[in-house]
């Protein structure tokens, strides 16, 4: 699988790294574009990174009115719940800093999935156009390969057409709403941040091992027009035992 690797010491150190990368590929995209797409990863991994982009001096280095908050994925929960990647990105940084609450554009987890996720569809290409391309997009990856909502034994190459899909994740007993390829992959930037031993073993088998992305949907991830990034720390980038 491609992209460049950044290894950062520590949990800390990658956090300052994903908040500089962000605000980075803010002014890129304003200065080329006049603004700044972004998709949210969800999860704990992006928290930290989120929280720095809410203080002096990183607050102070975005346009924030130019910039157009979107998100890879959602839980089918309300807005408020704990679980919500909304609820957490609002909490860690986008309810502290200037973006025009218009400009936050959250999947609605609390309407039927498909549903929400035809809207959401329509709601990029109002904005985007028809093939919408985001400037960037940040993702996680779990301990199973997954990126964004897409789950092994999901078959993601069935995207291809499709911009949201609503799945239902066996594992977890839920449904969940995620973008799919056809937008990860358009993305003129994708940045990928995982950290912990725990994902070690997983991210030299998606790195370094046979392409097979209905089981490891994370290794789909491979922008045409752009580029991906990995973003971990020293223990995910580790020899797993
Ligand atoms: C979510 C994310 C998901 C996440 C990975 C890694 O909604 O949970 O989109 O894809 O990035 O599960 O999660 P952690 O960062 O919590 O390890």
């Amino acid at each position: 699988m491609s992209g460049n690797l950044h290894v950062f010491d520590t949990p800390e150190v990658l956090a300052r790294g994903l908040a500089d990368a962000f605000v980075e590929h803010a002014g890129r995209a304003i200065s080329a574009r006049g603004s700044f797409n972004v998709a949210l990863a969800g999860g704990t991994t992006p928290k930290a990174a989120y929280a720095l982009l809410a203080q002096s001096p990183r607050r102070d280095g975005v346009q924030w009115d130019r910039v157009q908050v979107f998100f890879g994925d959602e839980r089918c929960v309300p807005p408020d719940d704990a679980d919500s990647n909304y609820r957490m990105a609002c909490e860690t940084f986008l309810n502290a800093v200037p973006v025009p609450k218009a400009n936050i554009h959250r999947m609605r987890g609390e309407d039927d999935p498909p549903q929400a996720a035809d809207d959401y569809a329509s709601l990029l290409i109002a904005l985007l156009g028809e093939q919408p391309r985001l400037d960037l997009i940040m993702l996680g990856m779990g301990p199973d390969g997954h990126t964004a909502s897409l789950f092994p034994g999901t078959d993601p190459r069935t995207d291809e057409e499709r911009l949201v899909r609503a799945v239902w994740v066996e594992k977890m007993k839920t449904h969940r709403i995620t973008l799919t390829p056809a937008v990860i992959n358009a993305a003129y930037a994708v940045i990928i941040a995982t950290e912990g031993a725990g994902k070690a073993a997983m991210l030299r088998t998606v790195r370094d091992g046979a392409h097979n992305p209905v089981e490891y949907p994370v290794q789909i991830v491979d922008p045409a027009g752009g580029a991906l990034e990995w973003y971990v720390d020293r223990a995910a980038a580790s020899q797993p035992e």
